[in-house]
């Protein structure tokens, strides 16, 4: 029995949003996000789309990636920050849009940035642990624009909207391989504080003050996340190689979460891995949160830069904080 990835989709929306177009709203210039962030673009949601629309479009093409249909899928975890609602899940509210008749379990990951890939080592395991499964949707779906504080030039300049998918399916061939040669997943709550949505849940609820204090939208330090963000994802990472007994050097892509370019830069240098092993789209993207590690590989898979056999190591941080690694053969 081996676990392979069968597809892999994405949706972006299409507006986009400039450094050009921030600077008409908050204190900023596009050399600033450039330089700190290597931010240049952001895609905007439309106000009427919720999280679940991006990740049905994203379903839809991984599915028609994948050559199944939906009523093929034994479950769907979807990882968001900003889900429909509070309850029910939006993976949920993602089975009814996509019209499944077969009733598969359905539950959504918060584990911010990190998600897809805590959705990954759990869709494996599923799909171990049942005699009777063979296929699962794990989503990465964010619509930031909804959680960001607009007046805040520190955050609101970071992040945007996406959603990607990946369909693992369970082959019977014997064998006991799985794409996921090792995963270290790991969170920190001593962190909580340093980057959180705070209001909106039963510790701070909503209130007519708290809006207008901006506590019920995306709240970050962001030089402290940043300190934190490098070691994590380097240990991560050294840790599913040393896992897999796999050096460095063999890596076809390193894809590192997509929050700052210095973020990624640093993690390489600390893999020793060199430029065009490390796949960067954040300039196009900004911080997509749990999209980010989907978008890259679905773009990685349909340019055709990635090959069946290709070893692929993706490494992520998020609130939480939590962060995880996965070291993935194609
Ligand atoms: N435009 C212009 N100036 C800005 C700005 C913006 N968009 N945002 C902040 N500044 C200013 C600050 O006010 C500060 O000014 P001051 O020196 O006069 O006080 C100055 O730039 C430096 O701010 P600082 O926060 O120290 O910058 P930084 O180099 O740490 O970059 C981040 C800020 C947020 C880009 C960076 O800390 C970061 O990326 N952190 C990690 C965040 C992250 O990845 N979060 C998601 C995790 S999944």
């Amino acid at each position: 029995m081996s676990i392979q990835i069968k597809g892999t989709g994405c949706f972006v929306p299409e507006k986009v949003l400039s450094n050009q177009d921030l600077e008409k709203i908050v204190d900023t210039t596009d050399e600033w996000i450039t330089t700190r962030t290597g931010i240049k673009n952001r895609h905007i949601a439309p106000e009427d789309m919720p999280t679940s629309d991006m990740a049905l479009a994203a379903a839809k093409n991984a599915l028609e990636n994948a050559g199944i249909s939906a009523d093929d899928l034994d479950f769907i975890i979807v990882a968001t920050s900003s889900g429909d609602h509070p309850f029910p899940s939006t993976a949920c509210v993602l089975q009814g849009k996509l019209g499944m008749k077969k009733k598969c379990q359905c539950f959504d990951i918060s584990a911010a940035c990190s998600g897809l890939l805590y959705s990954l080592d759990t869709g494996a395991n599923l799909l171990r642990g049942h005699k009777n499964y063979r296929y699962g949707l794990m989503i990465g779906a964010e619509k930031l624009s909804y959680l960001a504080d607009w007046k805040d030039r520190a955050t609101c300049v970071l992040f945007g909207d996406a959603a990607s998918a990946v369909i693992l399916e369970k082959v019977d061939d014997g064998s006991d391989e799985s794409c996921l040669l090792a995963t270290d997943l790991g969170a920190d709550g001593s962190c909580v504080s340093l980057l959180l949505h705070p209001a909106g849940g039963t510790a701070i609820p909503v209130t007519a003050e708290n809006v207008d204090t901006h506590e019920n939208a995306l709240n970050m330090n962001g030089p402290e996340v940043f300190k934190h963000a490098v070691p994590a994802m380097v240990s991560a990472a050294k840790t599913v190689l040393a896992d897999a007994n796999i050096p460095a050097d063999r890596l076809r892509w390193v894809i590192p979460h997509q929050a700052n370019k210095r973020i990624i830069d640093a993690v390489a240098a600390r893999l020793d891995v060199t430029e065009d092993h490390v796949y960067v789209n954040i300039q196009n993207y900004g911080n997509t949160s749990a999209a980010s590690i989907g978008l890259c590989l679905d773009e990685l898979s349909r340019s055709g830069q990635l090959q069946k056999g290709d070893l692929v190591l993706a490494t992520t941080f998020g609130a939480g904080l939590t962060w995880a690694a996965a070291l993935i053969r194609w």
